[in-house]
């Protein structure tokens, strides 16, 4: 065989063995591997083979990297067929996560056999495809239409109990070695003259199918698409499985596969999923930079902020203490964090039981002597500069040394915060999005003194805690807020140009955006940016310039919080309704300011949001301020809701053509004033170079 691939008799069972680190995902060889071990056991002594692992994991999946690639022999259906149709039973044997093509080479296994902590899943539709190794035919025919809807539509994977009852493993074994109890399981089988059980036999009855399920999931699935185009096609597979006998049923998924993995929108995901990993890599620190042991980590400020963060360590067994002025506010915050415990449960996401021994781990104090022997403290009180160093010396005097310090603040400078401290090597930016249990996004905020190993120790508890981290250096705002600026002063400026904020919120949730700018001010409060502006002396003399924001806060119409704001909202549903006096008044004021209101097309209102973000975050690329491009479109991807179809803002210009955004800009800085519209430096040599982020990027290492 070869030394990915190895095979060998144990007693009656042929066994064979797959070790190809780090995922054993299915590239060639692999795959030619595979096909050579089952070809050869047919001959043989061997009454039976098991398919095995080594590693962390079963094969979890094709191999993303040769997805684009001229396709190489043998391809993974010649695999799974030789699989299938052996003459003697091949039975799978999965640990860790049999994920993709992983699993679909497990369910062309005649049995499936997996330890209780394996997880089994077809999560293709998280990278814009759908599976295209029988996936959408085989869970069907053994686990139901609809519950083979919901796993590959959802692609979240399941536990090795849930997948027994479901059908799709058919035995759990002992945990501690899997290559004994499966093979025992494989001799049991043999003695028992178990069948070849090939799954492609099974017929799905039609008329088990409710009349109009298929339609109703398309509309289902429809709403929550956000541009991504791989769930109606998951639909239409699973509609095949029903209707067309197993051969037609996997070329229409086969055909199906091939448009989806040459779309721009699964092209997007791809991109999405590599950086995501690389965006956790610090360029310049070695891999084994040590890193040191949170066991226990303290939060200064129990508000939203705070109670969100401390549920995050709480949820992965890590003892928290969160510190507030006095028992009021403490207790305000404690119970806060019960209630939004309370409603995870209500949903049905979470055990009762679980619930309280999450809660047993967060414990409040209002003396920072309590804290002495935290390993990580993350201060999330209000943003004021002072306060944050007056804390930070507090800090210092009481901490263990060596403990991290972190801030969560969303704008302050890290660096003055860090020089409060007799150790600014050991403090950081840790930013959280909110709600902070919610959203995947952690800025890790580079400090000019952040030891390496305070850096690495972050990014490795950050993914404990199931963030997606993406590091930024100090500036204002730091990458995903300094970047929003000019998208949300867009979004104001064309109201005063001719736009209803209906139709502005429109186009941009047509693209993909969870929620249009100004409804998402609506939600936010108008009266944050309000008072964030009243201390600005860096913005344009331009009597335009949030004109509408200002007058609907002075007006009292502060978004959903006061029931109006860009919107009426209905005080039952807060269902957001188009309000005429706004869009009267908006006219109003444009008159008055000579403003000649004329029709906006979609596309304008997409070019004018969206390229000053990209323009920034070329700005932000080229001061050092991210690491790569493919950061920046990790920040807005998890952090702001841009639609991961897109790519994030930098792969989306990157596929506008960097040009076609330059000259776009300086046409702009013509019509609305070089105050607003001033190509970055690195858009302008690139879009002269016909360059694209992603090679800047690859060049820069
Ligand atoms: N192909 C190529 N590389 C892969 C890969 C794959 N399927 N899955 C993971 N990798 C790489 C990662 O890029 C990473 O590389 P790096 O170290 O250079 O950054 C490395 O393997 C380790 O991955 P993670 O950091 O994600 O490791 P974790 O232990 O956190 O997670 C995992 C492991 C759960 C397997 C996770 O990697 C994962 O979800 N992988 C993708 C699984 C997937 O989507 N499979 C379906 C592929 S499409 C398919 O199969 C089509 C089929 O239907 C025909």
């Amino acid at each position: 065989m070869s030394d990915v691939v190895s095979y060998e008799l144990i007693g009656n069972i042929g066994v064979i063995s797959v070790n190809h680190p780090p995922v054993n995902a299915l590239a060639q060889v692999v795959r030619e591997g595979i096909l050579n071990a089952v070809t050869a056991a047919q001959g043989d002594a061997s009454e039976a083979i098991v398919l095995r692992c080594e590693g962390r994991t079963f094969i979890a999946g094709a191999d993303i990297t040769e997805f684009g690639k001229p396709p190489k022999e043998p391809g993974l259906a010649a695999v799974l067929a030789a699989i299938e149709n052996s003459n003697k039973l091949v039975i799978a044997a999965i640990h860790g996560t049999a994920l993709g093509g992983g699993f679909e080479v497990s369910l062309a296994c005649h049995y499936r056999c997996a330890i209780a902590s394996a997880k089994v899943g077809l999560p293709e539709v998280k990278l814009g495809l759908l599976p295209g190794a029988g996936g959408t035919q085989r869970v069907p025919r053994i686990a139901g239409v609809k519950a083979a809807l919901d796993m590959i539509a959802s692609g979240n994977p399941i536990a090795a109990d849930k997948a027994l009852d479901m059908g799709l493993i058919d035995e759990i074994v002992e945990e501690a070695d899997l290559q004994a109890g499966a093979v025992q399981y494989a001799k049991d089988l043999v003695e028992s003259g178990a069948p070849l059980r090939r799954i492609r036999d099974i017929t799905i009855d039609a008329a088990t199918i409710e009349p109009g399920f298929f339609d109703n999931a398309r509309k289902q699935l429809a709403r929550r698409a956000r541009g991504q185009i791989a769930q109606d096609k998951i639909v239409s597979c699973i509609e095949a499985a029903v209707e067309l006998p197993m051969d037609k049923g996997l070329q229409r998924e086969r055909e199906l596969f091939l448009e989806l993995v040459t779309s721009p929108e699964s092209a997007a995901m791809r991109h999405i999923f590599f950086a995501e990993r690389q965006a956790a890599k610090i360029k310049g620190l070695a891999k084994d930079t040590p890193v040191r042991e949170i066991n226990k980590v303290a939060i200064i400020g129990g508000g939203t902020m705070g109670g969100g963060i401390a549920m995050c360590f709480a949820n992965v067994d890590i003892p928290v203490v969160m510190v507030e002025i006095n028992d009021e506010a403490l207790q305000r915050g404690l119970n806060i964090i019960r209630k939004n415990y309370k409603i995870t449960v209500q949903k049905g996401k979470l055990d009762a039981d679980k619930m309280e021994d999450r809660l047993g781990l967060i414990t409040g104090t209002t003396d920072y002597a309590d804290i002495a022997d935290v390993d990580l403290v993350i201060e999330a009180i209000f943003e004021n500069l002072e306060l944050k160093k007056e804390i930070f010396a507090k800090l210092d005097s009481v901490c263990k040394p060596g403990a991290i310090l972190a801030t969560n603040t969303s704008y302050q400078d890290v660096n003055a915060i860090a020089e409060a401290t007799s150790r600014p090597q050991d403090v950081l930016g840790m930013h959280f999005f909110s709600p902070a249990n919610v959203m995947k996004l952690l800025e890790v905020v580079r400090g000019e003194k952040t030891a390496d190993d305070v850096l690495a120790t972050s990014m490795k508890i950050g993914k404990k805690i199931g963030k997606v981290c993406a590091l930024s250096r100090v500036c204002y705002g730091f990458i995903g807020n300094r970047m929003l600026g000019g998208y949300g002063r867009e979004a104001q400026l064309l109201l005063m140009d001719g736009c209803t904020p209906t139709q502005v919120d429109s186009a941009l949730e047509s693209f993909g955006m969870a929620m249009g700018p100004l409804a998402m001010g609506d939600l936010a409060g108008l009266d944050v940016g309000y008072k964030a502006r009243q201390g600005r002396t860096d913005l344009p003399d331009d009597p335009k310039l949030y004109r509408m924001g200002n007058l609907l806060v002075e007006m009292g119409r502060h978004g959903q919080k006061t029931g109006s704001g860009f919107y009426k909202y209905d005080a039952e549903t807060r269902k957001r309704i188009s309000d005429p006096e706004v869009e009267a008044m908006i006219k109003q004021e444009a008159a008055k300011l000579n403003v000649e209101q004329r029709d906006i097309s979609d596309q304008e209102i997409l070019q004018r949001c969206f390229y000053p973000l990209i323009n920034e975050g070329a700005r932000i690329l080229e001061e050092g301020i991210a690491q790569r491009p493919s950061d920046i479109d990790v920040v807005y991807v998890f952090g702001y809701a841009f639609p991961v179809a897109k790519g994030g803002p930098m792969h989306y210009a990157d596929q506008i053509g960097l040009k076609n955004v330059y000259d776009k800009i300086c046409e702009f800085r013509e019509s609305y004033g070089e105050q607003y519209w001033q190509p970055a430096p690195l858009l302008k040599q690139l879009a002269e170079a016909g360059k694209t982020f992603a090679e800047w990027g690859s060049e820069q290492g």
